[in-house]
């Protein structure tokens, strides 16, 4: 994968992908930009280089339809305000008005275009779209990491229609730290895995279990494998239909030499909300009118002395309904002693990355990754096709 720095880019103008896909409240205002944040080192090097800078993004899933709500103009607006500089908002990404504007662009100037999605055919990678969309610029560059997992036009197809083709020093960071944790890691490497299903990270389970020392198993997917062991979970969410599956990948624990660490206490309520009747109780003592929402204090006491000697740790998903503050202590506490240890820490996916500004420690971890699905797809082994596309140029 060539980078941004291999090419000279001096005066040329720039298409530059990146993930403004960042949350908004009902006014429309950006709740959190380390999306935008994250690809400033790319610009700014654009800049200095005196390059006509070409951005483009998704916001949202507008379905192919021009809404309102998901235009690009909140992130022009933030952007700008982070150069110290105009950026501009084209009305569309496409088309002849929009290919004049770029035309008429100086050295140093920034215009981004308005949302991809605006237009179906970019998640269909449509060639027409593809080639359309790289009339807007002599260069391609992708600093989107958070979506080079989706196969779409400005991600995939555009790149047949550029002779120069590089990425951008967030994709470079993120493709690096990822390589670093599990490509080629320090061990011992743990994996702390969370979240609400097994189901979604599968994948993830079964290629990490080929590469960790250890592992953690927290969240309500950790509630399927209590049950696999023979527990009584409650009304806990579960997933029956991957018990068995459960077990083998327990098995595959077994047989490789990977110690697996599940939850030996947890909280428990009534129901699922905020003031819910809780307590905590042992692993084997789950009453069946009670639903697991967090693990207990000395499930966080066993998965942090898990943690004590790694070198590596590689965490995705919350140990609880951490949305609620009752539910939220052991998901706190493993941020807490994640960002304390001496090891390399990578924290990958929306919820954790939460947990970790929730909790103030987001200084205190080695890298924070800002993608989700595409995050999920490297621990699952697969290669991103945003990725693919750039290397195989
Ligand atoms: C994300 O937020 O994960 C990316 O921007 C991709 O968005 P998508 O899931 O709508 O494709």
């Amino acid at each position: 994968m060539q980078n941004i720095k291999d090419l000279d880019i001096k005066g040329k103008t720039l298409l530059i992908r990146v993930d403004f896909n960042v949350p908004l409240d009902e006014q429309g205002n950006i709740t959190e930009d380390t999306r935008i944040r994250g690809v400033l080192p790319t610009i700014n090097h654009a800049l200095d280089e005196n390059a006509k800078i070409v951005i483009c993004s998704h916001l949202g899933r507008p379905k192919g339809q021009h809404q309102e709500k998901f235009s690009m103009a909140p992130a022009a607006k933030r952007l700008s305000r982070l150069i110290n500089k105009e950026v501009k908002l084209a009305p569309d990404c496409i088309g002849s008005e929009v290919k004049a504007t770029v035309e008429a662009m100086q050295p140093g100037e920034v215009l981004l275009l308005e949302n991809l999605r605006f237009h179906k055919e970019e998640q269909e990678n449509d060639v027409e779209f593809s080639r359309q969309l790289a009339e807007m610029g002599e260069i391609y560059i992708n600093d989107a990491f958070a979506v080079a997992h989706r196969a779409h036009a400005s991600v995939v197809g555009v790149t047949k229609f550029f002779e120069q083709c590089a990425a951008g020093f967030l994709l470079q960071k993120e493709m690096d730290y990822f390589n670093r944790s599990v490509g080629n890691p320090s061990h011992p490497l743990v994996a702390i895995i969370g979240g609400a299903k097994v189901s979604s990270k599968l994948g993830a389970l079964r290629n990490l279990m080929d590469r960790v020392d250890k592992m953690i198993i927290g969240g309500a997917m950790a509630n399927t494998f209590m049950k696999a062991i023979g527990y009584e979970v409650g009304t806990s969410r579960v997933e029956d239909d991957l018990i068995d599956t459960a077990k083998e990948l327990m098995k595959k624990a077994k047989q490789q030499g990977v110690k697996l660490y599940l939850p030996v206490d947890c909280i428990v309520a009534d129901t699922f909300d905020a003031r819910a009747d809780s307590y905590r109780t042992t692993a084997q003592e789950v009453p069946k009118s009670r639903m697991i929402l967090d693990i207990g204090p000395a499930t966080t006491m066993l998965f942090t002395e898990a943690l004590e000697n790694a070198r590596t740790i590689i965490w995705n998903g919350p140990m609880g309904a951490f949305e609620m503050d009752a539910f939220s202590r052991g998901t706190m506490a493993m941020v807490h002693s994640v960002a304390a240890s001496h090891a390399l820490t990578i924290i990958g996916g929306g919820d954790t990355d939460v947990a970790v500004h929730k909790a103030g420690e987001a200084d205190n971890i080695s890298y924070m990754s800002t993608g989700g699905g595409a995050f999920l797809m490297l621990m699952e082994g697969k290669t991103l096709p945003g990725v693919a596309a750039l290397t195989n140029k």
